[in-house]
């Protein structure tokens, strides 16, 4: 048996941080793919290959011992939980791209662990629904994150551009006939989600007067921009996008890095643009309806750019043989 599978990454569009308190986010699978193939084993543990970093890793089922010496070897810990899953223990190897920026908010773990899921359940014959896959990757998640919102896995399985209420089960698709080009602009400088949350906890208990209208006016926006979204107002969408960023500086997740790249993005065109995801470092996204390159350019002077269209396509499977 041989079978491969595949998952996007990520990019929170509208309602980072107040997802937390119970408030709708719009995030969109992006064309990043994550891609893992399962094939017999060449011994008899879990052999794990992520070519593009560079990491080999041998798993030992039983035992749940990892044996790398690569320093990035974290994300072999999705690969484990994400087999425990799915798997009898017997010996496979496994190889993977993970093709997304990792660390940067862009649901890279998300994605490496719904495609293993995937392709680990196909290689043992046994057939997931799509709502399984994903309540298996948020539970990887959540072991090996200790915490974690299910908007990264829901995401990645399911594709599209989605709202999302805390509830998964509130997912609704916002089926649009029209592109929304982004880019994303990430730094090499990694936010800790964890420590960002909780940062916000605090400076919410301490000014509660303050903060939590300030996350009644993201909550806001995102149901006004699901509107502008649906009616491709593309002027309401980026002006929203503006005001969301204000917002999660007030929230004091921005950088200095992460502000340069929002300015960068307007200037060279982007019809609005902020940080996307946790902050504190990561990555912003900017809408460009007029076009990518400039921005793109205009942000790789400095840090890193990427386009990203949304994938209509979520996690997919190919049987080999
Ligand atoms: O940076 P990311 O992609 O992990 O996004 C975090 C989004 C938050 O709303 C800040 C936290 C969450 O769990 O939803």
């Amino acid at each position: 048996m041989h079978v491969k599978a595949s998952a996007p990454g990520k990019a929170i569009l509208f309602g980072e941080h107040a997802v937390v308190y119970g408030k709708p986010a719009i995030a969109m699978a992006i064309s990043k793919r994550s891609c893992v193939e399962v094939l017999e084993g060449s011994t008899s543990n879990i052999n794990v290959n992520i070519k593009d970093l560079g990491i080999r890793g041998c798993i030992d089922f039983n035992s749940g011992a990892i044996i790398s010496d690569s320093p990035k070897k974290g994300i072999l810990k999705y690969i484990l939980e994400s087999i425990k899953k799915v798997h009898d223990g017997s010996g496979i190897d496994i190889n993977i791209d993970v093709n997304i920026p990792i660390g940067g908010g862009l649901g890279s773990s998300a994605a490496v662990t719904v495609a293993t899921i995937a392709a680990v359940s196909a290689y043992n014959e046994i057939d997931l629904k799509e709502e399984e896959i994903a309540k298996y990757a948020h539970e990887v998640e959540l072991v090996v994150q200790k915490s974690a919102s299910p908007l990264d896995t829901t995401i990645s399985t399911y594709g599209g551009l989605i709202y999302l209420e805390t509830n998964a089960e509130d997912i609704v698709q916002l089926n649009i006939d029209y592109d929304i080009p982004v880019v994303i602009g990430y730094t090499d400088t990694r936010g800790d989600t964890g420590k960002l949350v909780e940062a916000v906890r605090i400076r919410r208990d301490i000014y509660p007067e303050i903060i939590n209208p300030l996350i009644n006016s993201i909550e806001l926006i995102t149901e006004e921009a699901k509107q502008a979204i649906l009616e491709n107002d593309k002027k309401r969408v980026g002006e929203l996008m503006n005001i969301n960023h204000g917002l999660l500086d007030a929230l004091g997740v921005n950088t200095k890095e992460l502000s340069n790249m929002v300015y960068t993005a307007r200037n060279a065109g982007a019809c609005g643009s902020k940080i996307t995801g946790a902050g504190g470092g990561g990555s912003i996204i900017a809408y460009c309806p007029g076009g990518t390159g400039n921005v793109i350019s205009a942000i790789n002077e400095t840090e890193n750019a990427l386009k990203a269209d949304i994938s209509k396509e979520g996690v997919k499977i190919t049987t080999l043989h």
